[in-house]
């Protein structure tokens, strides 16, 4: 009995050792097989339906560029610019919360308007707002909107797991958020716009349209839908469209503010044409044709003018529409600032609380409603 139990623990043991031995010579492929398969689901004309690939799993972590410390003048940067020189080469991070039924599978046809909603982790309230307003899951003139949040990470240790969880309730619970592991921050926002693109390209090539835009902003999705269904003119997810409030003529700032770019980051003192980043519409050919110049052109820190630099790559403009009012709309002094009659027709304004989006969303939807011109 005795010898019986002694075999059995050494062969438990031996298992046991075999199986650490295995998965130590097993190590997960390497990444450029990955990179070599995205490369080439992008460039087949006829891209094979999304299927549930690992891919976007896999990336090692990428390094910070040493060699940046002999730029000239960099130890006299910010820390945030000198973080951003130290990674600007890395376009990949690990994926944590996936969502890779968002767009139905491998048939993403259905989704006709993709919200894309740039949240950090802390935001909680934002989302749970948009959940009830205007980022509600639902069809609207039998076209089907979809909601996602892309976020990082936000803190270190244990404020980060913290947080983590948060996120990860909020993806069970509500199955709409896409987190990677970078450090959520304001010149980090073209990263995360460049790994969603990507995101996209695998797990929902083909939405129609895609909001792109900030948790603070009041979209009226409904005015949305009926815009790109097409009462404007002749909008197809299959053509170029970028539309928001439309930037020219500009270029880098070089005071030393939030958005303070030097010249270490871009010598020109020009930006291509873009469109304010609070929001904007794309149709899923433009979002499309933007990854692919991602992989051409250096991250810039400036998140809006980064697509419009993509864009340029492309020969592609963006474009006006005067219902995008990033800078909120400017009303005549000792008017109602919340009147609703103000939001009715708007595509989208910069920016709101919680609870005046809440109350907003309500009062444009109120049948009752009566305002000046009808
Ligand atoms: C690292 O930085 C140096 C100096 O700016 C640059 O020449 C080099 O291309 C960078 N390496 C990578 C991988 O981006
Ligand atoms: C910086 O430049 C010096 C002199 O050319 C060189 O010796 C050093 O290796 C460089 N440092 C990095 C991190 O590339
Ligand atoms: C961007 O994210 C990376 C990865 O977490 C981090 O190391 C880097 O400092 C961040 N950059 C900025 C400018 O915050
Ligand atoms: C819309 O598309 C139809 C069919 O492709 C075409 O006949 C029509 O001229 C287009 N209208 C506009 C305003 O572009």
């Amino acid at each position: 009995m005795r010898r019986i139990r002694t075999d059995l623990i050494l062969m438990v043991a031996l298992c046991l050792v075999v199986i650490l031995l295995w998965t130590s010579y097993h190590p997960q492929p390497p990444p450029s097989n990955d990179v070599q398969l995205l490369i080439q689901a992008t460039q087949s004309p006829n891209r094979p339906p999304a299927v549930s690939r690992p891919t976007l799993h896999l990336w090692p972590r990428c390094h910070r560029n040493l060699s940046m410390v002999n730029v000239t003048g960099f130890s006299d940067l910010p820390e945030r610019l000198r973080n951003f020189l130290y990674y600007q080469h890395c376009k990949h991070f690990p994926l944590l919360l996936d969502l890779p039924h968002k767009c139905g599978g491998t048939d993403g046809s259905d989704v006709f308007l993709l919200l894309v909603i740039k949240s950090a982790p802390g935001n909680f309230e934002r989302r749970q707002v948009l959940r009830e307003t205007w980022a509600e899951e639902r069809k609207h003139n039998g076209a089907w909107i979809r909601r996602i949040f892309i976020s990082g990470t936000t803190g270190t240790d244990l404020q980060k797991q913290r947080m983590n969880k948060l996120m990860e309730v909020e993806h069970r619970n509500h199955g709409d958020i896409l987190q990677w592991d970078f450090e959520e921050s304001f010149l980090n926002l073209t990263l995360k716009q460049v790994l969603f693109l990507e995101w996209l390209e695998d797990r929902c090539p083909r939405a129609h349209f895609l909001l792109n835009g900030d948790d603070d902003i009041f979209a009226h999705t409904d005015n949305m839908v009926e815009y790109l269904q097409g009462d404007h003119g002749n909008l197809s997810g299959d053509k170029h469209l970028f539309v928001g409030s439309l930037m020219e003529g500009t270029g880098p700032v070089r005071e030393p503010n939030k958005y303070f770019v030097p010249v270490q980051v871009q010598e020109s003192d020009s930006y291509p044409a873009y469109c304010s980043g609070g929001g904007y519409l794309l149709s899923g050919h433009t979002a499309n044709v933007l990854y692919k110049m991602s992989k051409l052109v250096a991250l810039h820190p400036i998140d809006d003018a980064y697509m419009g630099m993509c864009l340029a790559r492309a020969g592609l403009k963006p474009s006006s529409h005067m219902g995008v009012k990033p800078g909120g709309l400017f009303l005549p002094p000792k008017v109602d600032t919340y009147d609703p009659c103000y939001y009715k027709d708007v595509l989208m304004v910069h920016r709101f609380l919680p609870h005046q989006m809440y109350v907003l969303w309500d009062q444009v939807h109120d049948p009752g409603l009566r305002c000046w011109s009808n």
